[in-house]
């Protein structure tokens, strides 16, 4: 079989290691403590389930059909209302698109961003699904260091000798994947100048805008209308990741380009998850975080204090938001002599719990492990951890 030599610069997901073994270990009837999985730990809205179907069954040629390629109006209407009440800010229609997830969103907005030779500034950890795709593109990748002194945010002088005359984007996740950390106002507003001063795009990716536990978000669209895109899911706070639909919002001038482009990997979004993520919006929205977020926050919290008790030489940044906690193992790692991926692997094989390898969101992930606080409940977040402590103690 012959393959394009490009097609080798998709690595494929460190991630897929600790999946297949779950998956092994899981048919066997093994019970996993998993930690691995970046998605929420609940289903979406009972009562929205219940009004979908009813809707899909009394109209299931509208909702089976092709739709605009951005979206049906409705939905973006919706968005762009939902948008400026959260962040008081005045979006319109004509600054959505919508997407299915914020993958295809990724995707197209590098494609059209992008060109050779382009220098796109990430930080290093950060989540991985960026770096093959602007260098498949022909963009090149300068990283900056997330510092963990510094609560995982990156220093003044990194980004200010990393963002030049080539820069055409800087990628920022706030809340963050994987360190869990939240972006400061001081740090917003320098990325924003130095992206002004060489007329770089921000790409804002806010996949995890409604799930804080402390503070509020900061809509870096309200600061900087013309050189910010933010993208968003349904992924997270819907609890609605399997339905594949996301959105940006950003300039309108942008979004004409994106939506040219977009009409190419994909037709249209999912029709029937745009129905639902519409619902959502409209009638559940509110209600469903009401009611989710005190559980997240109450396992995150589980899970902090069962770090401090069981890894009392690990460090670990306690998040204020998002669906992550990324545990510096050095010290007990180094004294193992095995480094996070072995450690992942070996930790899931003896002591059944899973949890993803730092290094698979950059070199500065190594002797880390990223685990999600969502998925368990408090007594298995606490058994999970416990384990931890007891393979690193060498029981
Ligand atoms: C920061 C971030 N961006 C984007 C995505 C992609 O999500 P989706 O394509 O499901 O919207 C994820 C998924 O984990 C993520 O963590």
């Amino acid at each position: 079989m012959r393959f394009s030599t490009r097609s080798s610069m998709f690595p494929g997901s460190k991630i897929r290691a600790i999946n297949e073994e779950v998956v092994r270990l899981s048919s066997r009837g093994i019970k996993v403590y998993g930690f691995h999985i970046g998605q929420p730990g609940l289903p979406p809205s009972k009562d929205l389930l219940l009004e979908f179907t009813k809707e899909l069954l009394e109209k299931p040629f509208e909702l089976s059909m092709y739709t605009p390629s951005n979206g049906i109006d409705e939905l973006r209407i919706t968005i762009a209302n939902d948008y400026s009440k959260y962040s008081g800010i005045n979006i319109t229609p004509s600054n959505v698109s919508v997407t299915a997830g914020s993958a295809e969103a990724l995707l197209a907005l590098f494609m059209a961003i992008i060109d050779e030779g382009d220098e796109v500034v990430l930080m290093d950890p950060t989540y991985l699904m960026y770096e093959p795709v602007i260098r498949f593109l022909g963009g090149k990748v300068i990283k900056v260091r997330a510092r963990e002194e510094l609560g995982w945010l990156p220093s003044e002088d990194d980004l200010k000798s990393a963002v030049g005359r080539r820069t055409k984007a800087i990628i920022l996740v706030n809340p963050d994947n994987p360190t869990g950390r939240v972006l400061d106002e001081k740090t917003i507003k320098l990325i924003l100048d130095l992206a002004r001063d060489y007329d770089a795009y921000v790409i804002y990716d806010e996949a995890y805008k409604h799930l804080y536990y402390e503070g509020a978000h900061l809509y870096a669209l309200g600061l900087d209308m013309e050189h910010v895109i933010a993208v968003n899911t349904f992924s997270k706070d819907p609890g609605m990741p399997g339905w594949r639909l996301g959105y940006v919002v950003a300039h309108e001038d942008f979004v004409k380009v994106f939506n040219r482009v977009k009409q190419y990997t994909n037709l249209n979004p999912p029709t029937p998850a745009q129905y639902a993520g519409l619902l959502y919006l409209t009638k559940y929205k509110e209600k469903y975080l009401s009611e989710t977020l005190p559980i997240y926050k109450s396992r995150m919290e589980a899970m902090y204090k069962a770090v401090r008790e069981y890894l009392p030489r690990a460090t670990v940044v306690k998040p204020r938001a998002g669906l992550f906690m990324f545990v510096n193992l050095k010290p007990y790692l180094e004294g193992l002599g095995i480094d996070d991926e072995e450690f992942s692997l070996r930790l899931l094989r003896e002591k059944h719990v899973a949890v993803v390898p730092g290094s698979a969101f950059g070199d500065n992930g190594k002797y880390h492990v990223r685990i999600c606080f969502a998925r368990e409940s408090e007594e298995d977040i606490r058994e999970g951890i416990r384990r931890i402590g007891e393979y690193l103690r060498g029981n």
